[in-house]
């Protein structure tokens, strides 16, 4: 456990003064692990900034937040507590530590966030997802290194399975379906073959409708950041899964753009936004007013696309694409062939950041009025320096006094 920081050992140590224990839970356990069975050279857990810890206090709130106070005491932790969730946030200068006290989760309905009450370590594998995410590392004095392995994770990891660890799972949380695929596709990994038969049925019956977009949107931002993102949307589609939440059949050349997007290294926010434009949006999406400008402009682009077409000056093509999101411009360069993408291109790689070299202050310094009157000069300036008709700013000077002694 050497490779741990020590900020984690510290928050360990302090945990066990107070009684309690702590474990090291979560995807860095499976990967560490899996990359000790696999003899690949453990350096994940040396480089992660993230480290999700379980701690048994079986502690009520107020004993959590004057933890958490001395935890900031003693090593200048600053937190943020959801005591809903008896789950903490620590911020260290180098690391960000989830803090979540073991808790069993009770699902009052199928899709809806559990309720939470505490309980021990192996309770709290116990509610999670796939086997080979339901490992612990202890981090007491005593115990320190030892692997908790109640239900075959390892074996699991060895095998190159995802299974689930109850047959209730995916009808609890259907975004482990979403997970399914991603972990199964991430690692190449087989979905055990009981746990793709329950996949199948709770996709069957329906349970996918349930979930909020929001949630659905969270796991398609998490495979948006994934090198195999294609393989796993086309996983998605083959198992009905959009089908499933919103009764959506992706629009013809929806792979065909995929393929070309991805090829390009288009991944994370862009390609995420490529995949807001394609999908059936409404108002109940919670999206940013960025991510629903930027995924409408490349929705809508065939108006622009027409008219940039037969576009010959550079200003003509600054003025269509200035006000399109870059990032949608981003997503669009690659989905274009031809003329488009070259425009595209020209926009991007050097009209975007044309600025005429007279600023405001230089204007008004030659009587030329406040606004309206300044706002128009400043425009044909930048007009004329995109045109290439003034290339410095002596030309700039000249052009605008010629401007203001014909009064045009
Ligand atoms: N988990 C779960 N069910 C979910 C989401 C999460 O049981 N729907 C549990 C899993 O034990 C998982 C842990 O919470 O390992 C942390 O979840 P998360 O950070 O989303 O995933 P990781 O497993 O860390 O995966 P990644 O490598 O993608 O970060």
């Amino acid at each position: 456990m050497t490779r741990l920081p020590q900020s984690c050992h510290l928050i360990a140590e302090i945990i066990e003064n107070w009684g309690g224990r702590s474990y090291l839970v979560g995807g860095l356990v499976r990967d560490w692990l899996y990359r000790s069975l696999e003899n690949v050279p453990a350096d994940s857990i040396g480089n992660a900034q993230d480290f999700d810890i379980a701690v048994d206090l079986r502690a009520t709130n107020r004993t959590l937040l004057q933890l958490l106070k001395q935890l900031h005491r003693r090593i200048g932790a600053t937190y943020v507590y959801y005591h809903r969730f008896l789950t903490a946030t620590l911020h260290l200068p180098e690391e960000r530590i989830d803090l979540a006290h073991t808790r069993d989760e009770i699902y009052p309905f199928p899709a809806v966030l559990p309720e939470v009450k505490p309980a021990g370590i192996e309770r709290d594998l116990k509610r999670r997802d796939f086997t080979i995410n339901a490992l612990a590392i202890e981090l007491t004095k005593h115990g320190m290194g030892k692997v908790i392995d109640p239900y075959g994770g390892q074996q699991d990891l060895r095998q190159r399975l995802v299974r689930v660890i109850h047959p209730e799972s995916f009808v609890d949380d259907p975004t482990r379906i979403f997970r399914c695929l991603r972990f199964g596709i991430r690692f190449g990994f087989e979905i055990e073959s009981g746990t793709l038969y329950l996949l199948r049925r709770a996709v069957k019956d329906g349970y996918l409708a349930l979930l909020t977009p929001e949630r659905v949107l969270y796991e398609l931002r998490c495979i948006s950041k994934e090198e195999s993102a294609l393989k796993m949307l086309e996983a998605l589609f083959r198992e009905g899964v959009f089908a499933g939440c919103w009764r959506w059949f992706p629009p013809r050349g929806f792979f065909t753009e995929l393929t070309r997007l991805t090829q390009a290294g288009i991944r994370d926010e862009l390609l995420y936004l490529y995949l807001l434009s394609r999908l059936p949006i409404d108002n109940r999406f919670p999206l940013t007013k960025e991510e629903r400008q930027a995924q409408a402009a490349i929705r809508s682009f065939t108006a622009i696309e027409t008219r940039l077409r037969r576009a010959r000056k550079r200003s003509t093509m600054y003025r269509l694409l200035k006000p399109v999101p870059v990032p949608a411009l981003k997503v669009l360069r690659v989905l274009k062939g031809g003329a488009t993408r070259r425009k595209l291109d020209l926009f991007l790689n050097e009209l975007i950041a044309v600025k005429p070299d007279l600023k405001p202050l230089d204007l008004l310094a030659l009587g030329v009025k406040p606004d309206p009157q300044l706002g128009k000069i400043i425009e044909r300036l930048l007009c004329a320096r995109l045109d290439r008709r003034v290339r410095n700013r002596d030309e700039e000077l000249a052009l605008t006094r010629r401007w203001l002694t014909r009064n045009v």
